[in-house]
């Protein structure tokens, strides 16, 4: 504490910790979030990230190349990968080793919202400058796509 003091208790931008009620407010522990603030933030980002998977699967949806059940998952997984994202915020706030899962849980969403946005873009995109055009639906069944 001494050691500490003399740097923290006599340069002016730094926390004095001579002064106890200083002292006691830095050797707080960090809690993390606090519940108003997870609820604040789990509301936005499941609202907010929804519907940015939503837009993103539905425009992925006519997209012409993948195995239908490859397609449906593509499109499903980023809403339970934040599911599981959202849940280990709370979780980790009950202890801390869930603090993987949180990474895991983005980690999940980013990969299978990425495979969906580059082949969309490349197929809306890249493909009409190759001269490849379809005029195939994928949401119909009888199409090979
Ligand atoms: C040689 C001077 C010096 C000594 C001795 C010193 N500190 Fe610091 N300390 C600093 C400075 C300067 C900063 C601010 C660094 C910054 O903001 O980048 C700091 C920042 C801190 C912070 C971060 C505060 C915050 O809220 O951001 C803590 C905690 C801390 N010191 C604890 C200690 C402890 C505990 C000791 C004794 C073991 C100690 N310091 C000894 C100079 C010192």
């Amino acid at each position: 504490m001494r050691n500490c003091a003399r740097c923290h208790g006599s340069i002016p931008s730094l926390q004095n910790i001579t002064e106890y009620n200083v002292a006691v407010k830095e050797a707080q522990v960090d809690e993390g979030a606090s519940v108003s603030t997870l609820a604040r933030v789990s509301h936005i980002h499941l609202f907010g990230i929804s519907f940015i998977f939503f837009f993103i699967g539905l425009i992925f949806s006519l997209a012409l190349g993948f195995n239908k059940w490859v397609k449906s998952g593509l499109i499903i997984f980023p809403f339970l990968f934040l599911i599981v994202d959202i849940s280990s915020w709370w979780l980790t706030k009950i202890d801390p080793g869930f603090a993987w899962l949180v990474i895991i849980g983005g980690i999940g969403y980013s990969l299978a919202a990425s495979v969906m946005l580059l082949s969309s873009l490349y197929q809306m995109w890249i493909m009409p400058l190759r001269q490849q055009h379809t005029d195939v639906n994928a949401w119909d069944d009888d199409s090979k796509a």
